[in-house]
């Protein structure tokens, strides 16, 4: 019987579209998968959205939909993105289907059947953003995120939580690795060690949820009832447990790190209260980030994963993320970057070692896989195929701790060997002699299919990260359908002799300058619809963009296209601040953290000046900042408003000042 394998990624809110971010959690749960695929495994993929609570109700609202009809589009959005991107989960769960809200029901009844659910009142402050009840005062920002909290008073069901503290503790000690990577671990450990208070699992101020049972005046804590989907998409609650009971516990819940607590703390301790078992890991990833501060909807600096697969193909997107981006880590993206790695690895990397190797074998040997010579061999040949054997090994195993950027250094490893052995064997002056010299004959032949056996290596280990054009290449070495091929075998030397090539094609064609540019315009585009389309709630910072609010109204003078009026100017507040103290953000060649007095507060403001500026030189100086901007965090940072500099093609940022003094506080007008 083949083995199971059961893997997740969060399911994502409906509040806004898809970014890269969440196709970042995506590809990898997808190259997992497939691979597990290849070496046969019974493979169970699961992906969807996460639809109930307060922050999706508003968003609807602001849209002006019904919640059901605003979920219902936007979960549309991410099934047809993962499909255009050609990810295969095996199933797309959305919590308000009916299969999800009896499975929660049923969860919710074990629970407090078992005893640990009870009534009470909770009174404290809520983070509508994060779903997350905070410790905090009244009026003061979310400690995770920084936005504003709100004050909840209202009847409620709490989780007994506090009783599985020893538990949780012991879990993770026993089982270092549920946790991973352990800095993820260490936080959670600590966490749990500092006490654990029981939790409210239900609210009764608005009605977008799951009823709880036999007291629907409630609808369940929307964290409940999300992560419930690991198993009501199994069946869980239902009449039919055929696939909870084959694929149940997960064997991998990937998410990002900001979602730890909840899958690490809250998940295990709700799956013991209903004596169920429990995932066997957890991995967090880092965060994907776009110019400095974590990619996210609400600071409003997205890239699309539609735009880079419009312009390069699914592709170079896979490869890009998990090739550039130390898994567990925060990793930057970048345009230049991604069709730099694109050209350099892909282009001039493995496109150009298949066209190179099969055109060759197509011209000297009429197509077809030519056979090694018995004595035309050298050492360089068997450096070859030490070489292969070793990345598969080396491979396997940095693959398996998800470690996806070795472990394709490693295979690249071999392709620049193969180009190095390429040009040294220089077979095409051996092309040239074959047909008057058969010891040509012989080393070309050899040569040829030393490159295209490293070839088969390369393309078949890559083919989960890289599933279209891995399909191609293996397609054009006469092999078929590479779904069809057993990973687990693989080994140096088993291209029959005599294959016969496919079609010879370029799978990668380089990328010229133009496709970063037709990339920022193409996010360009969009930004100027979601300003035109973001009405801002008032309540969440979140703006929905796959909708637009009723337009605004006319002003009583007409604005012509692209100028703005008074009114628009008067929303930005400047003014003028006094620099207290100035210094380098660790791990930010770009950024200051600076205090700044602006006459009534003094203010924390991140800025990215660090290369134009001494932090010393800068104190005491009068510079003009953005007042009003809304809070955001680079670094960790909190970043209370934006400081003022003209920006340079090409050259370094330089700080608006004045020729004559100003006091501290004025306002720009
Ligand atoms: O948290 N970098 O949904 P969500 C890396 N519904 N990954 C990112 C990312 C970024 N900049 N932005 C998003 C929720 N992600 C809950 C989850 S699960 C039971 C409920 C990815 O829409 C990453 O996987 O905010 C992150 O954890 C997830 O999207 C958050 O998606
Ligand atoms: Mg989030």
């Amino acid at each position: 019987m083949s083995k199971t394998f059961y893997i997740t990624t969060p399911i994502y809110y409906v509040n806004a579209r898809p970014h890269i971010g969440h196709a970042y959690t995506t590809i990898a749960c997808d190259t997992i998968a497939r691979r597990h695929r290849m070496f046969g495994d019974d493979t169970w993929f699961l992906t969807g959205t996460d639809e109930h609570g307060q922050k999706i109700e508003r968003a609807a609202q602001a849209a002006g939909k019904t919640p059901q009809q605003f979920t219902d589009e936007i979960s549309a959005e991410f099934r047809a993105l993962w499909q255009h991107m050609g990810l295969t989960p095996d199933d797309f769960i959305r919590t308000t289907s009916a299969r999800h809200q009896q499975g929660v029901q049923a969860l919710w009844r074990k629970i407090r059947d078992n005893g640990y659910i009870y009534k009470g009142t909770y009174t404290g402050q809520y983070c509508v953003s994060d779903e997350l009840y905070v410790d905090a005062e009244p009026g003061a920002p979310c400690p995770d995120c920084g936005r504003p909290t709100e004050t909840v008073q209202e009847e409620n069901y709490y989780f007994k939580l506090s009783a599985f503290q020893d538990q949780l503790v012991r879990l993770y000690t026993e089982q270092p690795d549920f946790i991973r990577p352990e800095t993820r671990r260490n936080e959670v450990l600590s966490f749990v060690r500092g006490g654990l208070r029981d939790l409210s699992i239900s609210r009764s101020t608005f009605s977008w949820g799951i009823p709880v049972p036999d007291d629907p005046k409630h609808v369940v804590y929307v964290w409940l009832d999300a992560l419930a989907n690991y198993i009501t998409a199994l069946g869980y609650g239902s009449s039919d447990a055929s696939k909870f009971d084959k694929y149940w516990p997960a064997d991998v819940h990937m998410i990002g790190k900001e979602i730890v607590r909840f899958h690490c703390v809250y998940w295990p301790a709700f799956l013991l209260a209903a004596g169920l078992p429990l995932p066997k890991s957890i991995t967090a990833h880092g965060w994907l980030l776009f110019e400095e501060s974590k990619m996210s909807k609400s600071r409003g600096n997205i890239v699309r994963a539609e735009t880079i697969v419009d312009v390069l193909g699914t592709d170079a997107l896979r490869y890009f993320l998990l090739r550039e981006v130390v898994f567990g880590q925060d990793g930057s993206f970048s345009f230049d970057a991604l069709v730099q790695r694109y050209n350099s690895d892909l282009a001039n990397g493995l496109g150009n070692l298949a066209s190179r190797t099969l055109t060759m074998i197509a011209r000297y040997f009429k197509g077809e896989v030519p056979y090694p010579s018995n004595t035309a061999h050298t050492p360089a040949d068997a450096a070859i195929a030490e070489t292969a054997t070793k990345a598969i090994a080396d491979y396997g195993t940095l693959f398996d701790q998800f470690q996806f950027s070795r472990a394709l250094e490693t295979a690249w490893g071999l392709v620049s060997a193969v180009d190095k052995y390429i040009v040294e064997n220089e077979p095409w002056s051996l092309g040239e002699k074959k047909d008057r010299d058969e010891e040509s004959r012989s080393r070309l032949a050899t040569v040829l299919y030393t490159s295209a056996e490293a070839l088969r290596i390369v393309t078949a280990l890559a083919h989960p990260v890289m599933p279209d054009a891995t399909a191609k290449i293996w397609a054009q070495l006469g092999l078929g359908d590479i779904r069809k091929f057993d990973l687990a075998g693989l080994q140096w030397g088993q291209l029959r002799l005599g294959t016969k090539l496919g079609d010879v094609q370029a799978v990668f064609p380089r990328a010229d300058k133009s496709a970063v540019e037709r990339m920022q315009t193409m996010e360009k585009v969009e930004d100027v619809v979601d300003v035109l389309g973001g009405g801002a709630t008032g309540v969440s910072p979140v703006q929905p963009s796959a909708v637009r609010p009723p337009a605004a109204p006319k002003p009583a003078v007409a604005i012509p296209d692209g100028k703005i009026s008074i009114d628009d100017f008067a929303k930005v507040e400047l003014r003028v601040a006094q620099v207290k103290t100035a210094e380098r953000v660790k791990g930010a060649d770009k950024l200051l953290r600076l205090e700044v007095d602006l006459g009534t507060e003094v203010r924390q403001l991140v800025a990215g000046i660090a290369e134009a500026y001494e932090p010393e030189a800068l104190i005491g100086r009068k510079v003009v900042i953005v007042a009003n901007l809304a809070p955001r965090k680079l670094r960790g940072l909190e970043s209370n408003g934006m400081i003022v500099a003209a920006a340079p093609e090409g050259g370094k940022p330089v700080l608006a000042s004045f020729l004559e003094d100003v006091p501290v506080g004025t306002r720009l007008k």
